[in-house]
């Protein structure tokens, strides 16, 4: 299937302020993978990360170093990492969650890593085992290592904004939880709203909790879930804040087999497009990237659900 002409959105430049340029932090391979029902093979993984490459993206998350039981989506973490071509100018973090977790990335020969913690008490118990202040020393000895190896460590929080089992989170113990893996060594901090529940005004309020707190802004990205449509707007409040690290996972795959409810991430896609509408820079090639979702819908069987991949790539 080809990619149809492209009719670029109109250029308009915003109102509000802007930032000139935007980090993209592709989670398709790590987000989009880890929630498939089937198991992917090694070789189609392989062809998407070269294929995102190809399309300009240059973070790209790679996959989990997991319990293999807990996620078997990406128990081939060291085969993918063993049978990666890392392009020269192209991250490729992983997630750890502990010491077994960091040995076997360093093994794998990584660079970067992300730990990932839950702003609530049940999300840390279902997704790591442990209870919210437990996580806290799992990762200690985790960043302290990684940074003394030479490794970047980004820290992700779960559960920003709405935990299925918890209902609303306040902003509070959001900004809490997340001064204290800045606190550890993170150098960025990815705010999850892992259930797809927030709207605009909460993302605002969220970020002027981290601004009061005295986080800089520049240390904040922001990782929205599509559930219930927002994605896209809550990426252009954050925008508006002064964030300018944005996750997406091409073609909206996506979820966390952990939380109930939780769908697709932003589809990088539905991003690049309003960053060209905005003349915001991000270095991707859309219809190599759309072209990229469509095959990649192909192996798995099933329509992309992005809507900007569903315009142009039928
Ligand atoms: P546990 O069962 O409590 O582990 O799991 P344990 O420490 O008790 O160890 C039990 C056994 O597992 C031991 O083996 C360990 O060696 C082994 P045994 O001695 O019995 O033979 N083990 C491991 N093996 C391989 N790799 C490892 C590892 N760790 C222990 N890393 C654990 C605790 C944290 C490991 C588990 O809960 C886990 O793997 N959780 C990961 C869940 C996950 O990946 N969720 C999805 C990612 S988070 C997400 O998607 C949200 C995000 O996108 C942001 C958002 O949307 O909000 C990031
Ligand atoms: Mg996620």
């Amino acid at each position: 299937m080809g990619v149809r002409e492209l009719g670029l959105p109109q250029r308009v430049s915003s109102s509000g302020e802007l930032p000139e340029r935007v980090t993209i932090w592709e989670v398709g391979p790590r987000d989009g993978l880890q929630n498939e029902k089937s198991i992917v093979p090694v070789e189609v993984k392989l062809e998407f990360l070269d294929r995102l490459a190809t399309a300009g993206l240059t973070t790209l998350e790679a996959t989990s170093f997991v319990h293999p039981k807990w996620v078997p989506q990406l128990a081939d973490a060291e085969q993918l990492l063993a049978g990666l071509d890392q392009r020269e100018g192209v991250r490729y973090p992983v997630l750890v969650p502990n010491e077994r977790g960091l040995n076997r990335a360093l093994e794998a020969g990584v660079g970067h890593i992300a730990i990932f913690a839950s702003a609530t008490e049940t999300f840390a118990q279902r997704n790591l085992n442990s209870t919210l202040d437990e996580q806290f020393s799992m990762f200690e000895p985790v960043v302290t290592r990684a940074l003394a190896e030479g490794l970047e460590v980004r820290g992700y929080l779960s559960m920003c904004f709405g935990d299925p089992w918890e209902g609303a989170v306040p902003a509070e113990q959001v900004v809490k939880a997340g001064t204290r893996l800045l606190e550890l060594g993170c150098s960025q901090l990815s705010l999850g709203d892992t259930i797809g529940v927030a709207t605009a005004g909460q993302v605002e309020g969220l970020l002027a909790g981290f601004g009061e707190a005295g986080v800089d802004v520049g240390a904040l990205a922001v990782h929205f879930h599509d559930t219930y449509g927002q994605a896209l707007a809550n990426t252009l409040a954050a925008l508006r804040c002064g964030v300018s690290t944005v996750d997406a996972s091409a073609g909206g795959l996506g979820g966390c087999p952990y939380a109930e409810s939780a769908t697709g991430n932003l589809a990088t896609e539905d991003l690049v497009w309003m960053l060209d509408g905005l003349g915001v820079q991000h270095g991707v090639d859309l219809g190599a990237l759309v072209e990229t979702s469509v095959w990649m819908a192909e192996r798995l069987g099933r329509p992309s659900a992005s809507r900007v991949v569903n315009a142009l790539g039928g």
